[in-house]
């Protein structure tokens, strides 16, 4: 591992050669967030299954296509990509069709991360970002307060403890 120093977005760098896997690279916030890091001199391979996102919005960036539910991928790409950091973006946020598809959002959602959590570990990976759902908290039309302050609505299975 080479020197670690501190980049001007106050990332750690290992050396030139660390890349950033992004999972839901092609989606609304990951496509950002790569683009954004570029931008920043970090190397970045996004991580996407295409269910909801977009390959175009990666502006050419390579994608490689899979599902963060397939292990042997996972530990492909972090090896042929040598792989030092993980931004996990990738999940299913719907909240209708959470209600609708319980099992099948803990699947994509609870399984998918503790297949990425397998293989980021057995990699050694030192560094790992998780943004959780955006759906925790009770919709709640007449409270001026922030989604950050209110109670979580635990009818959706994405605001259940896993
Ligand atoms: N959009 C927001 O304002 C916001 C705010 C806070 C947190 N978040 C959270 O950030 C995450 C991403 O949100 P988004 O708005 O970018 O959603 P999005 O649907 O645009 O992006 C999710 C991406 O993940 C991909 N994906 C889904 N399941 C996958 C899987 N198993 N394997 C590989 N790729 C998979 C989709 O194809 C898509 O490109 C979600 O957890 C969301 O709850 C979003």
């Amino acid at each position: 591992m080479g020197d670690r120093v501190v980049t001007p977005t106050g990332l750690r760098r290992y050396g030139a050669s660390m890349t950033w896997m992004v999972t839901g690279g092609a989606g609304y916030i990951g496509s950002h967030v790569v683009a954004a890091m570029r931008s920043a001199g970090e190397s970045v391979v996004p991580l996407d299954d295409l269910s909801t996102g977009y390959a175009s919005r990666l502006d050419g960036v390579p994608l490689v296509e899979g599902s963060t539910l397939d292990g042997p991928l996972i530990e492909r790409t972090q090896r042929e990509h040598s792989v030092h950091g993980v931004v996990h973006l990738a999940a299913k946020k719907q909240v209708e069709e959470s209600v609708r598809r319980p099992l099948y959002y803990y699947h994509q959602n609870v399984e998918s991360l503790r297949v990425l959590l397998e293989a980021v570990t057995a990699a050694g990976v030192p560094s790992f970002v998780f943004s959780s759902t955006a759906r925790p908290s009770t919709a709640h039309p007449t409270s001026p307060s922030s989604t950050r302050t209110r109670p979580a609505d635990r009818s959706t299975p994405m605001a259940r403890p896993s």
